[in-house]
């Protein structure tokens, strides 16, 4: 039986218990045509406070050549910070750039049985994926931004190279999801009626979309487009964009499927990938069996398909619509799972298992 070694980052506050949830639905599916080996890595900012680094050259070395793919938790803790001023356990940064994962993949879904912060919005009308381009941006600032307690400067880096890569895998991923009946449609987000450095996104949008004639284009600026995905989320199918604007618009889209608490992500490189929820440790929540998993679940689902397993990655998907169509699985207008992450845990599974009997 083929083995996937897969990584897991339990992280900080609510990380661990999200993941046990994500790790025990991921038992109800996988172990018939393949088994998943799990191998703990230490990094956030615990692991900061410990030792002094958020991950270890060698943990990073595993992460990069010595694992199939990467089940993150949320990290960081409010209070453990970097001489500068800035959270010390965030690994973003670390990995991102560290592995060159420059497409962070941010599907936002309203499921069913959520509501919506937007009035007469019902499961299927809002399911669209913002890349966000994960390795430039404002954000390849971090670390480095230069000035003095009066002044500070941050600087946008945007590069032909990076951009045609992440416009690549945006233009992919809607032909992959043309073929099941999405719109095909990759909107460019950006400002660059103001930004040089958008401009140049635009630019390199545009030459990679003539090598996609099958599938269509539109043009946002970023503005307009927060504007846009609040009143017509439903004509959305795929939206990339620079770092900066990935993470601000992707919580607004959280927003509008029931808090980011549910939404998954996925960070690809070429080869190597990790998979986490888009929301923060919430340490406040942790261990008071409040936390919502979905996001966390979902992050898993996609980690299966990452790794060829569609047809699992799609069971967990509907055995969670299922589940929260019915009640079994309840999440309240705040964005917190009834019952906490094992609850979720033990409707998922033993829904799964219903299913394979
Ligand atoms: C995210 C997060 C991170 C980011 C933070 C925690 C560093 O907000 O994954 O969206 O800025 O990218
Ligand atoms: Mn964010």
């Amino acid at each position: 039986m083929r083995t996937h070694r897969i990584a897991l980052i339990r992280g900080d506050g609510i990380g661990p218990e999200l993941v046990e949830a994500a790790v025990a639905v991921l038992g109800a599916v996988a172990g018939q045509d393949y088994r998943l080996d799990y191998v703990e890595v230490d990094a956030g900012a615990d692991t900061y406070r410990r030792t002094g680094t958020a991950c270890s050259a060698e943990n990073l070395e595993l992460l990069r050549t010595g694992v199939d793919a990467t089940l993150k938790g949320p990290v960081g803790l409010p209070d453990v910070r970097l001489p500068d001023g800035t959270e010390a356990g965030l690994l973003g940064g670390v990995l991102r750039v560290g592995l060159d994962l420059f497409a962070n993949i941010r599907p936002v879904t309203l499921l069913p049985g959520v509501t919506s912060a937007l009035a007469g919005r019902a499961a299927g009308d809002i399911d669209y994926v913002i890349v966000r381009e994960n390795t430039e941006g404002l954000y390849a600032s971090r670390g480095k931004g230069v000035g003095n307690r009066w002044a500070v400067s941050d600087t946008l880096m945007t590069t032909r190279e990076g951009t045609l890569r992440v416009c690549r895998r945006a233009f992919e991923l809607a032909r992959e999801r043309g073929k099941s009946g999405k719109s095909g449609t990759v909107t460019c987000v950006d400002k660059s009626n103001v930004l040089r450095s958008h401009a140049l996104f635009r630019d390199v949008f545009r030459e990679v979309a003539q090598d996609y004639p099958d599938i269509g284009t539109e043009f946002l600026y970023a503005d307009a487009a927060a504007q846009a995905l609040v009143l017509r989320p439903h004509e959305f199918d795929v939206l990339v964009m620079e770092n900066f604007l990935g993470d601000v618009l992707s919580d607004l889209g959280g927003a509008t499927v029931g808090g980011i608490s549910v939404c998954p992500s996925g960070n690809l490189g070429e080869r190597v990938a990790y998979f986490e929820p888009i929301h923060g440790s919430a340490p406040d929540l942790a261990g008071r069996g409040l936390a919502n998993p979905v996001g966390q679940i979902l992050a898993a689902a996609l980690m299966l398909d990452h790794l060829g397993h569609h047809r699992d990655g799609a069971r967990i998907r509907r055995a969670l619509d299922t589940a929260l169509a019915s009640g079994r699985v309840r999440i309240t207008a705040e964005g917190a799972a009834v019952g906490g992450p094992a609850a979720v845990a033990d409707a998922l599974v033993s829904l799964l298992d219903e299913e394979s009997r």
